[in-house]
């Protein structure tokens, strides 16, 4: 299994803040590659889906109405211990807990506008990598 790798979405709140240049900016400073990248807008179906781990939480629906409230960026990032190092540099799920410096302290607003997803494995990384993105798009 690539363990070097890790998967990323800037979501709805960031880029409808315009956060997308300077978020990505956090991210290759921060020493990552981006191996594949697209701008996207996931249906209904697709949010369900991707979040499916999520199904019986009770914020399950509302996290579904907001990564479908308009376009998203996804990304494949690739960097030495790149899922640990990766949920280092965006900070806690709750921005209020995140630490200084991280990318939810910096362009979060709650928990649930978070600004940013995080794979939690190497094994969730490959499988969010592969649902949004087909092997010729990665480099
Ligand atoms: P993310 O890392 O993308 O994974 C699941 C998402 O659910 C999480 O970020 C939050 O945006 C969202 N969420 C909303 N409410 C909660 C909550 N109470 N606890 C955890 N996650 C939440």
């Amino acid at each position: 299994m690539i363990t070097n790798r890790t998967f990323t979405m800037l979501k709805p709140d960031s880029v409808e803040k315009g956060n997308v240049g300077p978020i990505i900016e956090k991210i290759t400073a921060a020493g990552f590659k981006i191996i594949a990248m697209k701008m996207v807008r996931l249906s209904r179906a697709d949010a369900k889906d991707f979040y499916a781990i999520h199904k019986d939480r009770p914020f399950f629906n509302d996290l579904v109405e907001f990564m479908v409230r308009g376009p998203i960026v996804v990304a494949i990032l690739e960097k030495e211990n790149a899922v640990e190092d990766f949920r280092a540099l965006i900070g806690a799920t709750n921005p209020a807990e995140a630490a200084e410096g991280t990318i939810r302290k910096l362009f979060a607003t709650s928990i649930s506008e978070n600004a940013v997803h995080g794979s939690d494995s190497n094994e969730n990384a490959l499988i969010e990598g592969s649902y949004h993105f087909s092997g010729r798009e990665v480099f």
